[in-house]
């Protein structure tokens, strides 16, 4: 064979292959971590029955709807669990924030992106956001159809969401959850409708950013403690300190407040009425919940506006401490993982407002 052909052929195999490499080493390396939720569900597909199951497409197939998503980033996959978010808990909790943290301190991890049930998102999001030890991007994503239903919204989440970790500009800003064109903190953003598709809100303070075309604009930046300014850790952990919730409504009973104290529950979050306001018997019982050495917060029920101290309720001479604006759900994820570290009311306080 001609020589001159074959050199040809073989520059031009090394130039294809350079080029190749290239682009591959070009794009971030981004990390699925899937938790199941809806946007992991499988119903009938095409039919306007909304019902399906939770959590049932596994990661490889969810990714097999997005083909674009190989263009901006080379994706790796993981299934950490395969659950409505109904049903989250601690355990994969500690196991999400490990693997997390095990990837990020990798030089070939760029960000990560986490899918999850819309339900408890917002816990999940924050409690990474307190103990994930990294500022490279982590987004967590849902969706509130089905990924067989009519116009689901699953797949151009997850696509926003990887773009969202791609971009360099969304290191150091916490742990971020994308949804529905919007990018929120994990401390501020809530579930706000029980099946829309603009599920989320921040109360008090809207989205940090939004996203067009897989590309991130970000308007506001954050100033609470998270991610490597946060002091808290699950390092080494197998589980977290029982907390529980109480809500607070017109003609309250203490019955809730004692079970969960003579069940063992270390801290106990009132979602009061108003600016955290107790119902008599419900006050007498936390102040009885108190003087057994369980750490009371009052948070409220109420969707926006802040929990405050030097109110009606006086914190300091009752033991009691006040969530400042983070929802019950939100404050019960951070006392448990400050309970880790403290009991003392003054320093909890401290860390619901730095937090
Ligand atoms: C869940 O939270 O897993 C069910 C609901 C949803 O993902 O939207």
């Amino acid at each position: 064979m001609n020589t001159h052909l074959i050199k040809g052929w073989m520059i031009t195999i090394i130039f294809t292959f350079g080029l190749f490499t290239l682009a591959f080493a070009q794009k971030p390396n981004i990390t699925i971590l899937a938790t199941g939720g809806t946007i992991a569900g499988v119903g009938q597909a095409g039919s306007t029955d909304t019902r399906y199951t939770a959590g049932k497409l596994p990661i490889d197939q969810l990714l097999n709807a997005v083909p674009d998503i190989h263009k901006i980033a080379n994706i790796k996959g993981e299934q950490i669990a395969q659950i409505g978010s109904q049903a989250m808990n601690d355990q994969v909790w500690l196991k999400l924030a490990a693997r997390i943290n095990e990837l990020l301190s990798r030089k070939d991890v760029d960000g990560i992106v986490v899918t999850h049930g819309t339900d408890t998102q917002e816990e999940t999001a924050y409690f990474l956001n307190l103990t994930v030890k990294s500022s490279k991007p982590v987004v967590i994503v849902g969706a509130m159809r089905s990924s067989t239903a009519i116009s689901a919204d699953g797949p151009k989440n997850l696509y926003d969401a990887v773009a969202i970790a791609a971009d360099p500009k969304s290191a150091g800003r916490g742990v971020l959850q994308a949804m529905n064109d919007r990018i929120y903190s994990a401390r501020d953003v809530t579930k706000i409708n029980t099946t829309g598709v603009e599920a989320f809100q921040s109360a008090n303070f809207g989205p940090l950013g939004l996203i067009f075309n897989g590309k991130p604009a970000y308007y506001h930046a954050i100033t609470r403690k998270h991610t490597i300014t946060s002091d808290l850790s699950t390092d080494k952990l197998d589980k977290l300190p029982k907390v529980d919730i109480v809500y607070g409504y017109a003609n309250m009973t203490a019955t809730a407040i004692d079970a969960f104290v003579n069940s063992g529950s270390k801290g106990i979050i009132m979602a009061g009425v108003g600016n955290g306001n107790l119902y008599p018997e419900a006050e007498e019982a936390l102040k009885r919940a108190v003087a057994k050495g369980v750490v009371v917060v009052r948070s409220s029920r109420v969707f926006s506006g802040r929990t405050t101290t030097d109110s009606e309720v006086d914190d300091k001479a009752l033991g009691f401490v006040a969530s400042d604006d983070l929802n019950p759900q939100k404050a019960r994820v951070l006392l448990q993982l400050v309970l880790l570290k403290t009991t003392n009311r003054d320093k909890i306080q401290q860390y619901f407002f730095e937090y």
